[in-house]
């Protein structure tokens, strides 16, 4: 997979993907969330990976937001469509893979950075990471999914305030907070993450897709998250990976799974 603005590779069943413009602090424009979607979706459809990670390049900056610089003049109508779009083609898509998808947030995880980092699956940081979203400083609102995601995180009235004061928060806080399960320091991110991986990865990808789809019902009001985990509870029973896990146990051996 060849890319402008970003970096993929696959390595012993984890597929990193590294936004790649640390002169702009891998700021998300247009064209590195349609990237984005297309190395996702690639990966997704990729049996041989079975977790995906998500980091920026360099030291300073997971990703430093929206590019600004390609909104500044947008009409009503232009704004509403970014916003709708970004929602379909990015953070909602990544939200629903049937990959697990961990954050690595390696410094700056502001505005649309941080509602990326929010959409993944749970999130790492390094000491230096730095999270908020200022979009009220700029005269708009977290439309990346933020003013959602944000509170079912960390609860309301702390959402509340880091979207009203704009401000940012360090890593020790956002763990406090739940916003991310865990802060190293920068040098050890990638391999402490790259462990959670491994850890995931001995697991049924085929439950694990399962299971991220019951959880993620919790959060959305037109469905009832009882019923979809008792109909995805169901499914596994006719999986290759319930077959194998249940036979290893009774044979004492170590399951090996395949399906995604
Ligand atoms: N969109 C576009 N460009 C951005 C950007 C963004 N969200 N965030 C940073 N950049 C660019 C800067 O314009 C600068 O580019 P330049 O060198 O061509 O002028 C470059 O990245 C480096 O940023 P700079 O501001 O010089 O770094 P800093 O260390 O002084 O400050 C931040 C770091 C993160 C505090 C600051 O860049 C910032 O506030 N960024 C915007 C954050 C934001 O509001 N995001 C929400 C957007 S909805």
């Amino acid at each position: 997979m060849n890319f402008e603005n970003i970096l993929v590779s696959i390595d012993n069943g984890i597929g990193q993907v590294t936004i790649n413009r640390p002169s702009k602090l891998n700021a998300l424009n247009k064209a590195t969330i349609q990237e984005l979607h297309d190395a996702f979706e690639n990966l997704e459809n990729n049996a041989a990976v079975r977790v995906i990670i998500v980091t920026g390049e360099g030291e300073k900056a997971f990703v430093a937001g929206a590019d600004i610089s390609e909104f500044a003049e947008f009409s009503v109508e232009e704004g509403a469509q970014l916003a709708a779009q970004g929602q379909e083609l990015l953070f909602d898509f990544v939200e629903k893979l049937r990959t697990p998808v961990i954050a690595a947030v390696n410094g700056f995880a502001l505005g649309g950075g941080l509602e990326l980092a929010m959409s993944c699956h749970f999130r790492v940081a390094s000491d230096n990471a730095k999270m908020g979203l200022p979009e009220v400083s700029l005269g708009v609102i977290p439309g990346y999914g933020g003013t959602q995601r944000l509170p079912q995180l960390v609860g309301k009235g702390r959402a509340m305030e880091m979207i009203m004061t704009a401000g940012m928060i360090d890593a020790e806080t956002a763990k406090s907070y739940g916003l991310v399960n865990h802060v190293v320091p920068q040098a050890e991110l990638l391999e402490f993450t790259k462990g959670i991986a491994s850890k995931i990865m001995r697991n049924s990808p085929s439950a694990i897709g399962k299971a991220i789809k019951a959880v993620n019902a919790n959060y959305k009001h037109d469905v009832d998250g009882f019923d979809v985990e008792i109909r995805n509870f169901g499914k596994c029973f006719g999986t290759e990976d319930f077959k194998e896990g249940t036979t290893a146990f009774l044979e004492k051996r170590k399951a090996s799974f395949t399906g995604k």
